[in-house]
C-alpha cells in the first residue's frame, strides 16, 4: 500500500519536474518570490556561485570525486573584492552572484549569514583569509576594513619557510584542528595575493542509524564493486521524489539544527551526471525542497570520511572572470601592481550514525529502499537561510580518506 502511494506521489513529482523545464521568464519571476529576505537572497546568491564553481570543477574530469564548501570561497573572494577598484569589484560581485541582490548592506548581510551557519549545532566550521606577499607595499586601510567587517585580518607573509606552517596552523586552529595541512607545498614564490578557505563539516542526523560500518558493495562505473562501510536503518523518515528528466531519485535527509542533506542518486551506475550538475541552482533546490514528499525507507548510505583540497584559481575564467584576471585592479591593497596567485580551498567531512531520534519500530520495515551504493551527488543545505554549505560528487568512495 505504502509503495503504491509513493509511486503516485512520484507521478505527481514527475509532472512537477516537467512543468519546471518550460519558460525561463516564468522561472525568473519566481526567483523574486522564492527569496524575499536579504539573508535568503544572500543564501541563494552564495549557493548559485557555489553551483557554478562546482560545475566548473566537476566538469574538468567526470571520473573523480569532487567536494567544495563554496560559502567559504565566497567569503575569501568577498574579502578580496574590498581591495579592488569599483569596476573590478563589480566583476567579482557578478561572479559571486551579488548583482542579483541589490543589497546596500551586502557585507553585513554576508557577515550575518556566515555567523548564522557557523552556530555550533549545525556542524560547520569554516575559515577564509587573505595572505599577502612580503615584497608588496600594503595599504593599511585594507587590513582594518576587512578585519572590521569580517573579523579576520589579512596577513602579510614573512617570505620564508615558516609561511606555509603559519597558514596551515591558522586554518587548523579555525577549524578546531580538523583541517590540517591546507597547503601541501609552499605558495609560489612570485605570487602577490593569495586567499585560503577551508571548512570542516560533521553534521548530526535528526534520526540515528542503528547499523554502521558493515562493509558492503558500492558499484563503480566500469569496474568491480568496491567494499565500503555503510550505515543502514529501516523505516527512516526522509523526503523523497523522482526526477524523470534527470533520471535520478532524490532524498532529503534531515540533520540537526535545520540543516539537511540532499542526495541525488542516478538510476544507473554509468549515468552521465552532466545534465544533473547543470540543473543545480538555488531556485531548483528550493523548489525541490517544497516538492519532495515524506516517506519511510530502508536507508543505506556510505559512511563518508574524507578530505579534499584544490586550487580554484584555474576555474575563474569559467565563472566569467577572464577579463578581471587580466585587469584585477587590487589598488586598495597595494599601490604596486599586485595579482591574485591562488585560491586554495580544503574541506574535511565526516558522517557518523548518531542522531537524537530513533526511527519508528512500530510498523513493519518499509519495502521501499533507498540504497546509495553507486555514484551520487549530494549537497548540505542550511534550511534557515537556504545557503549551500557543502557539495560533493562521490564517484568512488574507496579513494576517500582524511
Ligand atoms: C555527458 O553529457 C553531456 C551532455 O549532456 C555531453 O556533453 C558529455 O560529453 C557527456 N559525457 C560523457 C562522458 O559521455
Amino acid at each position: 500500500m505504502m509503495r503504491i502511494t509513493l509511486l503516485l506521489h512520484f507521478g505527481l513529482l514527475l509532472s512537477f519536474c516537467q512543468a519546471q523545464t518550460g519558460g525561463d521568464e516564468a522561472a525568473e519571476e519566481e526567483h523574486v518570490e522564492l527569496f524575499t529576505t536579504p539573508t535568503a537572497k544572500m543564501g541563494a546568491a552564495t549557493s548559485d556561485f557555489g553551483y557554478n564553481l562546482f560545475r566548473a570543477l566537476a566538469s574538468r574530469d567526470a571520473s573523480t570525486n569532487v567536494f567544495l564548501s563554496p560559502l567559504s570561497v565566497s567569503a575569501a573572494l568577498t574579502q578580496l573584492s574590498m581591495g579592488t577598484s569599483e569596476s573590478a569589484e563589480r566583476q567579482l560581485h557578478r561572479a559571486l552572484r551579488y548583482h542579483t541582490l541589490q543589497d546596500p548592506q551586502l557585507h553585513n548581510t554576508l557577515k550575518d549569514l556566515l555567523a548564522s551557519v557557523r552556530t555550533a549545532g549545525k556542524g560547520l566550521s569554516a575559515a577564509a583569509r587573505i595572505y599577502l606577499a612580503k615584497r608588496l607595499r600594503l595599504k593599511q586601510d585594507f587590513f582594518s576594513l576587512v578585519e572590521q567587517q569580517y573579523g579576520v585580518r589579512p596577513k602579510q607573509l614573512m617570505g620564508g619557510a615558516r609561511d606555509m606552517k603559519d597558514i596551515n596552523d591558522w586554518v587548523s586552529q579555525e577549524t578546531g584542528g580538523k583541517v590540517q595541512r591546507l597547503l601541501a607545498k609552499p605558495l609560489p614564490r612570485n605570487s602577490g595575493v593569495n586567499t585560503v578557505s577551508a571548512a570542516y563539516f560533521k553534521g548530526k542526523w535528526a534520526t540515528r542509524f542503528s547499523q554502521s560500518g558493515a562493509l558492503e558493495n558500492f558499484q563503480v562505473d566500469g569496474g568491480m564493486p568496491v567494499r565500503v562501510p555503510m550505515m543502514q536503518q529501516d523505516n527512516y523518515p526522509v523526503k523523497m521524489g523522482a526526477d524523470s528528466d534527470l533520471s535520478c531519485t532524490i532524498a532529503q535527509i534531515q540533520m540537526q539544527d535545520d540543516v539537511s542533506m540532499f542526495i541525488f542518486l542516478p538510476d544507473d551506475v554509468s549515468a552521465n551526471t552532466t545534465l544533473l550538475e547543470e540543473s543545480l541552482t538555488a531556485e531548483f533546490v528550493q523548489d525541490l525542497s517544497m516538492t519532495l514528499l515524506p516517506a519511510q525507507v530502508s536507508l543505506t548510505l556510505p559512511v563518508l570520511s574524507f578530505s579534499y583540497s584544490t586550487d580554484v584559481m584555474p576555474l575563474l575564467g569559467e565563472l566569467g572572470l577572464s577579463d578581471w584576471l587580466n585587469n584585477q585592479e587590487l589598488e586598495k591593497i597595494s599601490p604596486q601592481p599586485a595579482r591574485l596567485g591562488s585560491i586554495n580551498h580544503k574541506v574535511v567531512m565526516e558522517t557518523v550514525p548518531e542522531g537524537n531520534q530513533y526511527a519508528s519500530t512500530a510498523s513493519p520495515p518499509s519495502h521501499l529502499a533507498y540504497r546509495v551504493d553507486r555514484p551520487f551527488l549530494f549537497l548540505i543545505r542550511d534550511e534557515t537561510s537556504g545557503a549551500l554549505l557543502f557539495i560533493g560528487r562521490v564517484v568512488n568512495p574507496k579513494d576517500l580518506r582524511i
